[in-house]
């Protein structure tokens, strides 16, 4: 799905702006910047200089406290407002249908923004999350929000919202790595088409210094970061580094002027190893 959507171009021929068609037909640029941590002037000013350099995807969420600082600085860049694709996210304490929907118009006015390109439920709150999604999905409807999706969704999270859905999730934003391959996971995805956004796709910076990630890197002459960026667009996921950083910043696009051979991918692959630098849904009931 994700291939052919892009008009069946090579990896090597896309650019910072390359774009993958979500399930309702949305466009969604292939990488987005992570803003977890990167809050007040510090936020304002990463999100400010990933626009400049071409960013077009910002990945933020109620929970980090910066939707004022990100959402000014959407305004204040010189892109037009259709231009950058925003998420936002649903957080544990708001959820519901009424409360939902508040929460939601209360992300909207921190935002300063008239509409945002991706809601996500931000974790399966056990109970309350089917009556959220219906209050997503009327959003959707009304058009505040240009497409609905989910995060930390486990298959058995999935197939209990098919079932109700009216509106099938656009993605599952989940940690994805080559520590953490969600390989079953991401084929269950791809089959009912929702896409794989990768979170933490930098192990938060843990695993950069891995002998044998570096000796990948040393091959391609690239940064252990680029390696784990380029693997998860191969891997055919949405990828969200998190930097507040302007040189990282600028580093992390930098992904598109060369491929990972399929051996030196099935190498990645094998550093599998479960590990999670996040939380972990896998025992959300
Ligand atoms: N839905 C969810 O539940 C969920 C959970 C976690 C994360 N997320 C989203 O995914 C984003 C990314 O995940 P994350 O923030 O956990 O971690 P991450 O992107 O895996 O790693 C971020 C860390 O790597 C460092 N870094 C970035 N680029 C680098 C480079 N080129 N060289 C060396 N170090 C580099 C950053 O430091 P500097 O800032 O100093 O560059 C930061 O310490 C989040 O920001 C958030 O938007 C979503």
């Amino acid at each position: 799905m994700y291939r052919k959507s892009m008009d069946d171009r090579e990896m090597t021929d896309l650019a910072l702006q390359s774009t993958v068609d979500l399930n309702n037909r949305v466009k969604i640029p292939l990488i987005g910047l992570g803003t977890y941590l990167s809050t007040g002037d510090r936020g304002y000013r990463a999100v400010r200089h990933a626009i400049k350099i071409g960013y077009r995807h910002i990945d933020t969420a109620m929970m980090y406290d910066n939707e004022v600082e990100i959402g000014m600085a959407i305004r204040d860049s010189d892109e037009p407002r259709e231009e950058i694709f925003l998420t936002t996210k649903l957080w544990n304490s708001d959820h519901g249908f009424e409360q939902t929907k508040a929460a939601f118009d209360a992300s909207l006015e921190r935002l300063g923004l008239e509409y945002v390109d991706l809601y996500l439920i931000h974790w399966p709150v056990q109970g309350l999350r089917l009556d959220s999604w219906r209050a997503l999905e009327e959003l959707y409807k009304e058009g505040k929000c240009r497409s609905i999706g989910v995060s930390n969704y486990m298959e058995r999270h999935l197939e209990e919202l098919l079932k109700i859905a009216k509106v099938v999730p656009v993605v599952n934003q989940v940690e994805f790595h080559p520590y953490l391959y969600l390989k079953e996971l991401q084929d269950y995805c791809m089959k009912k088409k929702i896409l794989i956004q990768a979170y933490s796709p930098l192990t938060k910076g843990r695993m950069l210094n891995d002998p044998p990630l570096k000796d990948i890197a040393k091959k391609y002459q690239k940064s252990t970061a680029q390696i784990l960026i380029r693997w998860c667009l191969q891997r055919e996921t949405i990828v969200l580094p998190k930097s507040a950083n302007h040189n990282n910043i600028t580093e992390n696009m930098e992904i598109y002027d060369f491929e990972i051979s399929k051996e030196d991918m099935k190498t990645l692959d094998a550093f599998h190893r479960n590990m999670r630098v996040t939380w972990d849904p896998t025992t959300q009931p």
